[in-house]
């Protein structure tokens, strides 16, 4: 059994926001904490949106968007989630800033809380280095984007992992409706250790003239089958983030295979992060 009644989720962006919805519509009760006030007034209002438009299509009623509603707490002050049975971190793919989240989390939280990271590629035995005695309860719990949508959680346990940690998160994904499947502790897990090259690659591609962006995607779509061709799904998922899961693969992996693609970093550079810019490689309205 997880024994989790109340989940803490650092960040509200893209992947924080989900989570936090995630949990609430499951029935537990919800803090998500942002330094970032404005971030938290948008995830705010994209939650609101897609659980109005879950009410419209019938895939909820109106009384249980209320209830998932009322689980929900938007908060500028991590102290809020110091009573969580299970954080789970969701802030921007850099070691130095998990560390230091965690390090101030580890003096705040109860002896039983779980520490979870949902970093798509830094190793968690490095980061758990930052909880002290507290690294038994600390694993990667790594979602996917969009977090309402896709069904899988890739469960990634550290060094110091305890296996009752692993069970209480197993079970605590199966609460939450995903499909938890374990990796181990290598940089970029399984999922960004064969998706991000192939995304790499395809900036490669439009970087060398061998197809125009919207013609690498099309022929990716259509020949592959991919709901989304490799260039807007780097666009989806943030070309800043993509540039760090290479960075985080070349360095952990010690192989310079992983660098990441001059026109990724210089497009990065330029601020086009992506959706979340409304310009990554393509534009958006
Ligand atoms: N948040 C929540 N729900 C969303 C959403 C979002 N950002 N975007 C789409 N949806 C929902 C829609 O509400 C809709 O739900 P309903 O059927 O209940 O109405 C459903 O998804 C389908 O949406 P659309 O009909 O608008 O669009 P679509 O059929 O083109 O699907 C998609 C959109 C699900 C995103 C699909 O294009 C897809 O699967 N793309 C690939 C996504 C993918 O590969 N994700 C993994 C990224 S890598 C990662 O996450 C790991 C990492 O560490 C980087
Ligand atoms: P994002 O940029 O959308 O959101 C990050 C949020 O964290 C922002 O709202 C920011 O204000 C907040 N933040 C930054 N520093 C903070 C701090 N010190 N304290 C509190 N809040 C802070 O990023 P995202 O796409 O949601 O990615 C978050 C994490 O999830 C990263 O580790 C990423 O690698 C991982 N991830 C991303 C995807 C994806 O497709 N984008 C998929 C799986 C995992």
């Amino acid at each position: 059994m997880h024994g989790v009644e109340r989940v803490g989720v650092i960040g509200s962006g893209q992947m924080g926001g989900g989570i936090a919805q995630v949990a609430a519509q499951n029935g537990f009760a919800t803090v998500v904490y942002d330094l970032d006030s404005a971030a938290l007034g948008r995830c705010k209002s994209l939650h609101d949106k897609l659980f109005n438009r879950a009410v419209e299509k019938g895939k909820m009623s109106a009384e249980q968007v209320r209830d998932a509603q009322g689980r929900l707490t938007y908060s500028d002050r991590i102290a809020d989630i110091h009573g969580s049975d299970i954080v789970i971190e969701a802030v921007v793919e850099k070691a130095s800033v998990k560390k230091d989240i965690f390090k101030g989390l580890a003096g705040a939280v109860s002896d039983r809380t779980i520490l979870a990271s949902n970093t798509s590629s830094i190793s968690i035995t490095d980061l758990a280095t930052s909880v002290g005695d507290k690294a038994d309860r600390f694993i990667g719990m790594h979602f996917f984007n969009p977090v309402p949508v896709m069904k899988l959680v890739e469960v990634i346990n550290g060094l110091a992992t305890s296996k009752e940690t692993t069970e209480r998160v197993l079970a605590l994904s199966t609460a939450m409706g995903k499909t938890a499947v374990p990796a181990n502790d290598r940089a970029g897990f399984v999922s960004n250790r064969i998706l991000m090259p192939m995304i790499n690659e395809a900036f490669y591609t439009w970087m060398e003239g061998v197809a125009e962006p919207e013609h690498i995607d099309e022929i990716m779509k259509l020949g592959m089958a991919h709901p989304m061709g490799p260039l807007r799904l780097a666009d989806f998922i943030g070309l800043d983030t993509c540039v760090h899961i290479m960075e985080v693969m070349a360095e952990g992996l010690n192989n310079p295979r992983y660098r990441a693609c001059p026109l990724l970093k210089q497009l990065v550079v330029a601020g086009r992060l992506g959706d979340k810019t409304k310009h990554g490689v393509f534009k958006y309205e």
